[in-house]
């Protein structure tokens, strides 16, 4: 039997509404961690839907239990080591908090962008549908979402490029004693975790991705 180094587990959660950086940051923090040999895994609310989740709607029943059923499976990957990485827009508190207060060493990311800003951006068009009424309860138009009171981590998509959030966010979990090394490691391209529904051109150290999932409706709202 080859002997594993111990490694701690811990959860990076990544909540905020759609377009404002989840899945980029998530992405680009699974390849740093990975660099680092440790054990890891990413959990995306728009892959999620396509299967763990798939069939539940966007009600906030609906929407509680995808992020409670993201929380118990982030649980049991913290508790055995794992590197944990959740990017969903989890809107309510007391979801994340039921979420927090399972997992043990839990990090909570608040990446924030306004819904102008996240609208401009409309990296899916989503929110084009969603003013037009072609998309009812999305988050941020016509759908709460709760922003954490004192998240870990707070992260200004607004003011930040994607290299700054992630080396913030790499410098924090070095500061928690989660990562021995908070300087970035990863500064060349990298493939794809296909874990994420990323495609195009997003963060700049990226290549060669592809879209992982169909989940065209995304994490934030339904299409009537
Ligand atoms: N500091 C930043 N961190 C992450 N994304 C950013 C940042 N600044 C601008 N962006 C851009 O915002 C968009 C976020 O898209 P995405 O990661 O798919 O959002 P989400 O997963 O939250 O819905 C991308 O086009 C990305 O390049
Ligand atoms: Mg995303």
């Amino acid at each position: 039997m080859t002997p594993h180094p111990e490694q701690d587990g811990f959860t990076v959660w990544f909540t905020g509404l759609s377009g404002a950086g989840k899945s980029t940051l998530a992405e680009m923090l699974f390849h740093e961690l990975r660099r680092r040999d440790m054990r890891v895994e990413l959990l995306d609310g728009d892959v999620v839907r396509t299967n763990l989740s798939k069939g539940l709607g966007f009600s906030r029943e609906d929407r509680d239990t995808n992020i409670l059923r993201i929380g118990f499976v982030a649980n049991l990957l913290t508790r055995n080591g794992v590197a944990t990485i959740v990017s969903a827009v989890s809107p309510y508190r007391d979801a994340r908090s039921e979420c927090r207060a399972q997992i043990r060493d839990f990090v909570e990311v608040h990446v924030h962008a306004t819904v102008e800003e996240c609208a401009r951006r409309d990296v899916k068009g989503l929110y084009q549908k969603a003013f037009a009424g072609e998309i009812k309860g999305f988050t941020g138009v016509d759908d709460p979402y709760e922003p954490p009171q004192s998240p870990e981590i707070f992260i200004d998509t607004m003011v930040e490029e994607p290299d700054q959030s992630l080396e913030r966010i790499l410098g924090s979990l070095a500061r928690f004693g989660y990562i021995a090394d908070g300087a970035r490691l990863v500064h060349e391209a990298a493939e794809h975790s296909g874990l994420t529904d990323l495609d195009g051109a997003i963060g700049a150290d990226l290549a060669g991705r592809h879209s992982a999932a169909e989940a065209d409706d995304g994490d934030a709202g339904a299409a009537r």
